[in-house]
């Protein structure tokens, strides 16, 4: 390494342009404070050292850990327990040697205020979110001694800006804190710092915010935008440049909405809008479950295993299972099937397709834990709860599954897909992981892409005319979401939004679907929209047959073992998968001879499904088949269905143990067979 002759001017040349060589030098004798140095603050020092300011005062009695490594500017393994204000100074030293700073290195504190912000052209706030006392108390002495304070607060994938000037609306006449219980005073930060609440959209797992346990997520991309943005604001600052919007008025820009909100809030968080929302929100965090703790010290084994393994796919999103872990070598998997209220779980069935492509991701999940899994279901127990002993067993010779990575990205795609044919190797892949006692048949061209779209769209005119399909429908789509624990998101479903909204009021009562349906011809847009287009946009249909017709439980357990290798191949080619398993369902009720509906003329419309279905797949594919579906190249989803959180697919402690079959069974605690969410 050689050693470079510092000169400030060269150092910060390609400054000039955006500032003057005088600003330059005005810069160069400006002196900061910042107060925390992680995720935010770090970024801030950065940032204003490479814009050529000369003294810092840095305060933080943090020391660096695992968890900051995904956005801290100072987080590497190499600094791992070092205090963060040693770090960030020699960071800042390393690339302007002649900088000027005050390390407080024990944080503030009332005997260090004073020489905190001495001399002082500019306060920025890395405080961390929930350390609201020390906050209010810089922010007042900011206030008392005249000097701009600024925070920038990394609110998901974007930042939320607030400058507070001298003589303008302070931070406490702004956000309210004072006299609050601290739940309320988070609150109140969060919602002052975001009135318009852009982050909110995206938040995937909503457990992750707990005000009451200091919980919250960030992202490296909003610690570095928040550096961005206030280094923007406090070259306006200390230049006397103008144009610098001041509390009530704040920013917020989201990065992953592409989006840019100027906030006006006269009174702060006690503006009647704001007070509303504020009511909004208390009630939407109230009786939250608690968070799964964040903690360094990784989780058992096998909640590590059943927490991975949670995102295996079922039908409508019910996630017909439950688990109680026993010691970390032995789990039960409580399943369950929705047949008494879901017209497709014909006889249970998709259900246990669901509870096979579990236990397949089980043994894959645990595959990375160098652990062998074998699934034993218990023979004695009723058809509609088939539950599972799972024991696993270390070997080390076992290599980790090469489909481990995908467990958590493979999602459903209901939307347009690419008409490129599939490749050879493709087509190979799949073939092959469907697994011994299975083979994959494909309908692609034109031709055959259309005969299915067409089928399609008849299926789902019986779909959306029978009574029993609409309570499904009804209790399985979450509205006005791109994500949804228990559901399916309305924006994953495919439909435009006009389609949407004329759906969701439509599903307010039968009534009103079946007057739709007489009248308005309410079939035709969803049908098109949701059948016919996307089914003819895709590459291939699939459809996986078994060897011998798949009676029991069992056969329907191992075939979803086989469907989850196959999705999550397809994912692992980047290739996306819809499943169309329907028209199978209401062939078995045909052959079957099963009743579905107490609607006239549906068990014709079904016949005609099953008729076109073998035409289209041939008996041997009505017969054999245990899934199909449409498949193609991207892109991909954009609303997704996520999972409940482990903990509450955790049974826990058993209230008794009862004599069942020959062995003792523990007796589940929670209600297996509810509808999770309900
Ligand atoms: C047995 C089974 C049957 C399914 N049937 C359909 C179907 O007929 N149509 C559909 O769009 N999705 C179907 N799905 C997809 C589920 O709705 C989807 O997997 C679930 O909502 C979870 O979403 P994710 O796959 O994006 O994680 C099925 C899934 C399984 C496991």
């Amino acid at each position: 390494m050689t050693a470079v002759r510092f000169d400030y001017h060269v150092a910060f040349s390609r400054n000039i342009g955006w500032v003057t060589r005088i600003e330059q030098n005005v810069l160069r004798g400006k002196r900061v404070a910042i107060a925390g140095l992680g995720g935010v603050g770090g970024s801030h020092l950065l940032t204003l050292t490479r814009l050529g300011i000369g003294a810092f005062h840095l305060a933080d009695l943090d020391n660096f850990e695992l968890a900051n490594f995904n956005r801290q500017a100072g987080a590497f393994r190499s600094t791992v327990d070092e205090p963060k204000v040693d770090v960030l100074a020699r960071m800042a030293r390393d690339i302007n040697p002649e900088l000027e700073l005050e390390l407080f290195g024990h944080g503030i504190d009332a005997d260090n205020m004073q020489a905190f912000l001495a001399g002082v052209d500019l306060y920025i706030d890395g405080i961390d979110f929930f350390a609201l006392e020390a906050r209010r108390a810089v922010f007042a002495a900011c206030a008392e001694r005249g000097i701009p304070a600024i925070t920038a607060a990394p609110l998901g994938m974007g930042v939320a800006l607030l400058n507070f000037m001298p003589g303008r609306m302070g931070f406490e006449q702004y956000f309210r804190l004072k006299g609050q219980p601290e739940t309320e005073q988070l609150l109140r930060f969060l919602l002052g710092l975001s009135p318009s609440g852009l982050h909110a959209a995206y938040l995937v797992e909503p457990g992750a915010i707990d005000l009451a346990h200091h919980q919250g997520p960030s992202t490296a991309m909003a610690c570095e935008l928040c550096a961005g943005v206030a280094g923007a604001e406090a070259l306006k600052i200390l230049l006397g440049r103008g144009g610098v919007i001041a509390a009530p008025r704040g920013l917020q820009f989201d990065a992953y909405r592409n989006r840019l909100v100027i906030s006006w809030l006269p009174w702060g968080n006690n503006n009647p809008l704001q007070r509303l929302r504020l009511a909004l929100a208390r009630r939407h965090f109230k009786g939250r479950p608690p968070a799964p703790a964040l903690t360094p010290n990784p989780r058992p084994v096998a909640e590590q295993i059943l927490d991975l393994a949670r995102w295996a796919p079922s039908g409508d999103n019910t996630q017909p299972w439950r688990f109680e872990i026993m010691d970390d070598r032995r789990i039960v998997v409580h399943g369950h099937d929705t047949r008494e209220h879901c017209v497709y779980d014909l006889q249970g069935h998709a259900s246990q397709l669901s509870l096979g492509a579990l236990l397949e991701t089980i043994t894959i999940a645990a595959s990375a834990h160098g652990l062998r899994t074998q699934a034993r279901r218990r023979r004695a127990l009723p058809e509609t709860t088939p539950t599972f002993d799972v024991a696993f067993t270390a070997d080390s010779a076992l290599p980790r599954d090469p489909l481990l990575p995908y467990i958590t990205i493979r999602s459903v795609q209901r939307r347009s897909m690419h008409t490129r044919a599939l490749t050879d190797h493709e087509r190979t892949a799949l073939a092959d992981a469907v697994g011994p006692g299975y083979r994959v048949v494909w309908l692609a061209g034109l031709g055959q892409r259309l005969r299915m779209a067409l089928l399609k769209y008849r299926n789902a005119g019986l779909r959306l005319t029978m009574p029993e399909a609409y309570q499904v429908h009804r209790d399985i789509i979450a509205w006005n979401t791109r994500f949804s624990e228990d559901r399916i998101p309305d924006l994953a479903i495919g439909a435009s939004w006009l389609t949407r909204r004329l759906m969701r009021w439509a599903m307010h009562s039968w009534g009103r679907v079946a007057f739709m349906n007489r009248y308005l011809g309410g079939t035709l847009m969803p049908r098109i929209e949701l059948d016919l287009l996307p089914g003819l946009a895709c590459a291939a249909y699939f459809v996986i047959l078994a060897e011998h017709k798949p009676v029991t439980i069992d056969d329907f357990v191992a075939a979803g073992r086989a469907v989850q290798r196959f999705w999550l191949t397809a994912t692992h080619l980047g290739l996306y998968v819809q499943p169309e398993l329907t028209p199978l369902v209401f062939h078995r009720y045909v052959t079957d001879g099963i009743e579905f509906s107490t609607c006239k003329g549906m068990d014709k419309k079904a016949q005609g499904i099953s008729r076109r279905l073998r035409q289209v797949i041939g008996e041997t594919g009505a017969e054999l088949g245990v899934f199909m579906g449409r498949i193609g190249a991207g892109p991909p989803p954009s609303a997704r269905s996520t999972r409940l959180p482990l903990e509450r697919l955790l049974i826990r402690a058993a209230p008794k143990t009862q004599k069942q079959g020959g062995n003792r069974v523990t007796a589940p605690a929670a209600g297996t067979g509810a509808r999770p969410g309900q």
